[in-house]
């Protein structure tokens, strides 16, 4: 007979996630935290995450920031971050094409183009601050060439996708008027888009995703919207904080960023080490649709659980020298959880691998003894990605 979580006797974490570095109970595996249950092991991370009946809680989070606005949680359309169940297997297997490895590949000369832009901007100064000047202004062109957007765009969209990501800070409550009127600024605008491939298709995700409701069964309209409004909030805060944590931490290991500058084929192998050593999604929560019967423990329907992918990406059952930083050494046959695992697992991860494996040979090679240059100011730890707000950083010049 498994024991209901509330009558146990756990650790209670201070803190309300496990996303921030903090001390765990080494003999425990469960802990209690302000919104439930948190979990941080490889095994139960990796089992939670792969069990259909913990759903996302992305969907939950307006009611857990207690906002309780009619008319903000009423437009909450279902979204692929959020769908569980037939809705989400549905889009998924609809809209999994347009995100292959060889879709991503196709924009990889275009990422070069646009990081050599962002360094010539810098080179001859030799100084930067590495978080405003090239992580900040990186994903926006590429997620515009995704769309198919054009350049003169770039900045429109970058307003959106900072509007639109309120929607993950604290104090989103506060933002509700600004985050409704940018979702309905960026819906006409790709509706229009969307009339535009439907006439002339082009070489893009779009056309891309257009094509695929035309076959049979249909992505609609509003689905199609919906799944642009993913890619803007998936795609753009979450790439350009995991360049920063990853250059920010190379930066501490300068022999590491001259190798990399030398052998440009250690790129993936880099952005997987990075990635598991500082991730910028450090967690992420589900809550139970059904009643679980999880190790003897049973978590009653609505229970929220936090899962640390912080934590399990050191974990020392499964990884070699876990908390060893290194690039040219592999720790594990399983993957780094940066990601995420299971039916959610990121539907962008082949264009955030080829982004980070583009720009980070690319940046040691034309940034050689890249160091910091006073403290790195990070961003406030919203719901769970993190990164630089301000880097100063100092390198050869002329590069
Ligand atoms: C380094 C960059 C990135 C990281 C660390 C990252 C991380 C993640 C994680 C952890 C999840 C799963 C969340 C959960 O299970 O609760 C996820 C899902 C998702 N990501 Fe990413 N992501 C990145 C880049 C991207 C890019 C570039 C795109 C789009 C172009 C994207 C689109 C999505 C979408 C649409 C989902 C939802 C998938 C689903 O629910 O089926 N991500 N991402």
């Amino acid at each position: 007979m498994a024991t209901l979580a509330s009558e146990l006797d756990l650790p209670v974490l201070l803190t309300d996630r496990i996303t921030t570095e903090t001390t765990l109970p080494s003999d425990a595996w469960l802990v209690r935290n302000g919104f439930g249950y948190a979990v941080w092991r490889y095994d139960d991370v990796t089992r939670i995450l792969r069990d259909k009946r913990w759903h996302s809680a992305t969907s939950r989070i307006p009611e857990l920031m207690g906002i309780t606005d009619e008319k903000f949680l009423s437009r909450q359309d279902i979204s692929i971050l959020s769908a569980e169940g037939d809705t989400h297997t549905r889009l998924r297997r609809l809209v999994a094409p347009a995100f292959s490895p060889r879709s991503a590949d196709r924009l990889r000369p275009f990422m070069r183009e646009v990081i050599n832009d962002l360094v010539d901007k810098v080179a001859a100064a030799g100084r930067a601050d590495f978080a405003a000047d090239i992580c900040e202004p990186y994903p926006i062109p590429i997620i515009c060439e995704l769309l198919g957007a054009p350049k003169s765009d770039w900045q429109l969209f970058s307003r959106w996708a900072n509007d639109i990501l309120e929607v993950f800070s604290m104090d989103m409550a506060d933002k509700l008027e600004l985050i409704m009127r940018t979702q309905d600024e960026l819906d006409a605008y790709t509706r229009e888009l969307i009339a535009e491939r439907r006439s002339k298709p082009a070489d893009d995700l779009l056309t891309d995703l257009i094509a695929q409701e035309e076959s049979g069964d249909k992505l609609s309209e509003s689905e199609l919207v919906m799944m642009v409004n993913a890619v803007i909030v998936g795609g753009t805060d979450t790439t350009r904080n995991q360049l920063g944590c990853a250059v920010n931490l190379l930066s501490e290991h300068p022999d590491q960023w001259a190798i990399l500058a030398e052998q440009p084929e250690l790129a993936p192998r880099a952005v997987e080490e990075t990635m598991r050593y500082f991730g910028a999604v450090r967690g992420t929560a589900r809550f139970a649709s059904v009643d679980i019967e999880y190790r003897d423990i049973m978590f009653p329907a609505g229970t929220f659980m936090s899962v640390s992918l912080l934590e399990a990406n050191r974990d020392p059952n499964v990884f070699t020298e876990p908390q060893a930083f290194d690039i040219t050494a592999s720790k594990s046959d399983q993957p780094q959880l940066t990601f995420g695992s299971g039916i959610h697992y990121c539907l962008g991860q082949a264009l955030a691998r080829a982004e980070l494996q583009e720009a980070l040979p690319l940046l040691a090679q034309r940034m050689p003894n890249l160091r910091l240059d006073g403290p790195t100011t990070w961003k406030p730890d919203g719901v769970g990605i993190f990164g630089p707000a301000h880097m100063p950083v100092t390198f050869d010049a002329g590069h």
